[in-house]
């Protein structure tokens, strides 16, 4: 049952729209300034398990329960309002997502340690883009001198990801956009064209937004940058 992990972090009833984006903070820092609700404080998302300070030996031969090692050590991030993950439709897609997922990205990406070690885990990446997604802003700014022209064709999308205050949703309007075409923000991006129709990407989108924040919550690692 996913959906019995996320109450702790929606309980707070935050009204969507207050939260503003994290990504004026630094992880790990607390910034008040002005906060004129208490609510706004990000939650930070801790690891479940306590005794994660040791790392499993890297490069061991592949036990048969590598999956239940204890993950390690994890810096703590700054969840952004999860409101998002509370809604029935987004619930609905994001578990539909993960059918479709398993049928399609399971050919290059393992997914609940099931499918291909060509790429990383689904929920690694799914983590690393919620990470990424804190500092899209300066991205783009970036993006805009080093490659104007895909900056001016994305435009519109990148706009309505920059003004949309909701981290998770702007997480979602920049997974549309990458899984409509990998390579719309980023020349170097590697994941080639996957064809999927419209409904797909919406449940695509939802399921690896899902799994981001499972992941934080379960004390995984990101991919590393
Ligand atoms: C043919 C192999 C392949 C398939 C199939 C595939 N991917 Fe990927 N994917 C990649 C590669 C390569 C990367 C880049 C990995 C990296 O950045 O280290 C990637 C990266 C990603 C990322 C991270 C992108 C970012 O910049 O944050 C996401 C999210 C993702 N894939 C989702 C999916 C989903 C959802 C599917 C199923 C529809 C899928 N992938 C199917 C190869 C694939």
């Amino acid at each position: 049952m996913l959906s019995g992990l996320f109450l702790a972090g929606c309980g707070s009833g935050t009204p969507e729209g207050s939260g503003q984006k994290v990504n004026q903070a630094p992880a790990g820092v607390t910034e008040t300034s002005g906060s004129d609700e208490s609510e706004k404080t990000p939650a930070v998302i801790k690891p479940v398990s306590s005794a994660n300070d040791k790392s499993p030996a890297g490069g061991s031969a592949e036990g048969d329960d590598a999956a239940e090692k204890t993950p390690r050590s994890v810096v703590d991030f700054p969840m952004p309002d999860l409101t998002l993950l509370s809604d029935a439709a987004f619930q609905r897609n994001a578990k539909m997502g993960r059918l479709v997922a398993k049928r399609r990205c399971i050919l290059c990406h393992k997914i609940e340690g099931r499918g291909a070690i060509l790429q990383p885990p689904l929920v690694q990446v799914s983590m690393r883009r919620l990470k990424r997604m804190l500092d899209y802003d300066e991205y783009l700014e970036e993006l805009q001198g080093s490659d104007p022209d895909r900056f001016t064709a994305g435009q519109k999308t990148f706009d309505a990801i920059r003004q949309e205050q909701d981290v998770l949703k702007s997480m979602r309007l920049w997974l549309k956009g990458y899984l409509k075409q990998p390579t719309f923000d980023n020349s170097q991006a590697k994941m080639p064209l996957q064809v999927l129709i419209p409904a797909e990407i919406e449940q695509l989108a939802c399921y690896v937004i899902q799994l981001a924040v499972e992941g934080y919550q379960k004390g995984e690692t990101p991919l590393e940058d």
